[in-house]
């Protein structure tokens, strides 16, 4: 079992890498392996909705979401990390995931996922939210917590000190872990994965 743990920050151990850092212990402690993924900080490219995944099954753009892409048989859960700016996900996270799932969103059915955010102290809830709307329509479960996974601070030590935070990164990790092991148990005792109808599309003008 593996967890992709992609940080958005161009801060690459900032706040948000802490509350990476707090699931992938807790994670890493209950024998699921890691692997994290920075997005750096040059720009990601946006979705140019030429559409051409389509055919050609993979993005136009051949960068690290095609890498990813490539290789999202590996994982069986990502946790999206990103700071807040101007009271949503920052502009390299929702690059990377428009372009990640537009192009590759079959791929991550029935993994588990759960997003994390940093912030100083706004907008927290709302780009929560906003990350978890990729999940939410790719038949991603979404792992949970005590409370919306957000960590407050604005650098990695102001964040240090936000421990009902860091303990909310530990808590869903924790339910990460289980949740892991009860589908492969699951599996391994014959629970058949879910069928899915053929997708049906509507865009309510025709
Ligand atoms: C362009 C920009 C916009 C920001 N907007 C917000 C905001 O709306 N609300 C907030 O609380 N903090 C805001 N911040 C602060 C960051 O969210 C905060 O410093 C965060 O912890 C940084 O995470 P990092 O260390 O992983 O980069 C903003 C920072 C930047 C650079």
């Amino acid at each position: 079992m593996k967890v992709l743990l992609v940080n958005g920050s161009p801060h690459q151990n900032g706040s948000t890498s802490l509350a990476l850092e707090e699931a992938e212990q807790v994670l890493n402690r209950n024998g699921i392996e890691t692997e994290r993924l920075w997005l750096g900080v040059k720009a990601v490219q946006g979705c140019i909705a030429c559409g051409k995944c389509r055919k050609l099954g993979k993005c136009v753009f051949n960068d690290v979401v095609n890498e990813v892409n490539e290789r999202a048989d590996e994982f069986d859960a990502l946790i999206i990390g990103s700071p807040v700016y101007y009271g949503g996900p920052c502009s390299q996270i929702t690059a990377f995931l428009d372009r990640l799932f537009y192009s590759g969103g079959k791929k991550y059915h029935k993994k588990l996922g759960a997003a994390v955010v940093s912030c100083r102290r706004g907008g927290a809830t709302a780009s929560f939210e906003r990350l978890n709307k990729y999940f939410e329509m790719n038949n991603m479960p979404v792992v949970t917590s005590q409370y919306w996974n957000q960590i407050h601070g604005n650098n990695r030590e102001e964040a240090m000190q936000d421990l009902e935070g860091r303990q909310t990164m530990r808590t869903m990790a924790e339910n990460m872990s289980w949740l892991l092991k009860c589908i492969e148990a699951g599996r391994a005792a014959g629970v058949k994965d879910p069928e899915y109808e053929p997708r049906i599309g509507m865009n309510f003008i025709r």
